[in-house]
């Protein structure tokens, strides 16, 4: 490293930071002269189709530290990332650390990089549902107060940290970075495999993913939705690649025969190529997800979100999102009103256009 190049720590640790990462590392490579970013992972997701699959599907090198946090309580996973990071950061001394999204390790890299006084950047700034009962509004509204550089993804997000009283100047509307990785990778998402092995047709299913704390760590809840799905199944086929968490709370609740039903064809998580093809080739998607709810509107796949509100109402305001929370009549109606036909159309939002990371390295140029 020469003294001119400014090193950079990215911290991820959960599949969506993962996406958000890719794009930035590439970008910020591509100036070594200027920049030497170093990955760490905490390990937050540890299991190969929620992590090193990622790291294949979207070409992102090899960590330059794992800390194999693993999983367990908010408060015991926050802390334990804390005191790994703290090490790392004490060793490497960067002069920025950057945190992506709304998980546990967003939070704990940015607590530890702002007590020891390095400046902390956050892409996916802003974001809010005003929902404190999901702990991702926590962990984002917290990293946004404590960040001095903000990359908003949606205009909403200006609006939200203006109120917060966040100085403007700080924040940059740069678009979604989530996005770039769907532009940079579309071609191998067209051609991935993933149909031809479940046997399945072009729109010819929907595809679900739910794993919410809120919607599966609670058994009624748990078990009114998977009985909604199982109707909507009646009319088109589903298919569920299934979070760890929830395929956990469907033993543990007795409910893993609700969805051992001929028309829903229960699976393991997919990488992130596999997924996008699913998504990419779906009648529509049913998700409690926050970045489903954006790749499906830049796809202009109809989604149902199976929550009360979102942190992403760009999705539902340009794009194809419906907001459905977890009412059974709205759910089944609004599936219906998609396999007939009538499926809400959208827009792409302002900025989703694959050039995020770009204009990221931009502001960071400037800013040093
Ligand atoms: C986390 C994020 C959530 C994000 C999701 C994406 C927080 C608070 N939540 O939720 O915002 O949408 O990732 O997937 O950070 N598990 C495994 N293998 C793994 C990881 C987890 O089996 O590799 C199981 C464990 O039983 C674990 C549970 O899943 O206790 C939950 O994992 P955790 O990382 O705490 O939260 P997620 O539900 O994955």
């Amino acid at each position: 490293m020469t003294s001119l190049q400014r090193k950079i720590v990215c911290v991820v640790g959960a599949r969506p930071n993962f996406v958000k990462a890719a794009p930035l590392l590439r970008q910020l490579r591509l100036y070594p002269d200027q920049f030497s970013p170093l990955l760490v992972h905490t390990g937050q997701h540890y299991d190969d189709n929620l992590s090193q699959q990622f790291f294949r599907d979207l070409e992102i090198p090899t960590p330059d530290e794992f800390l194999n946090i693993g999983s367990g309580s908010h408060a015991e996973q926050t802390a334990k990332i804390m005191i790994g990071i703290e090490n790392t950061l004490q060793r490497e001394s960067p002069e920025l650390v950057v945190v992506f999204g709304d998980v546990n390790s967003t939070l704990a890299a940015a607590i530890t990089a702002s007590k020891l006084r390095i400046p902390l950047a956050h892409v996916e700034s802003g974001l809010r549902n005003f929902d404190r009962s999901m702990p991702e509004e926590i962990n984002r509204v917290l990293t946004d107060h404590l960040a001095d550089i903000l990359f908003a993804s949606e205009e909403s997000a200006l609006a939200n940290l203006a109120k917060e009283g966040i100085a403007k100047e700080r924040v940059f509307l740069v678009g979604n970075i989530m996005i770039d990785s769907l532009c940079a990778n579309l071609d191998k998402i067209k051609q991935a495999p993933v149909l031809d092995r479940l046997g399945l047709q072009p729109l010819s299913y929907a595809t679900l993913t739910l794993h919410r704390a809120n919607n599966v760590d609670e058994s009624k809840i748990l078990a009114d939705l998977l009985s909604t799905i199982a109707e909507i199944a009646e009319s088109i086929p589903v298919v569920f690649p299934c979070h760890p968490r929830t395929q956990k709370r469907m033993k543990e609740f007795g409910l893993a025969d609700v969805m051992n039903n001929s028309r829903v064809r229960l699976t393991e998580p997919f990488g992130y190529l596999d997924f996008c093809a699913l998504v990419h080739n779906s009648r529509f998607v049913l998700t409690d997800s926050g970045g489903i709810q954006e790749e499906t509107t830049y796809m202009g796949i109809p989604c149902l979100t199976m929550r009360e509100n979102t942190e992403r109402p760009v999705t539902v305001q340009v794009g194809t999102n419906v907001l459905c929370g977890t009412d059974r009549e709205l759910m089944i109606s609004e599936a219906r009103k998609i396999v007939t036909g009538e499926a809400k159309t959208g827009e792409v939002p302002r900025l989703w256009d694959g050039h995020t990371a770009e204009r990221i390295v931009t502001v960071l140029q400037e800013w040093f």
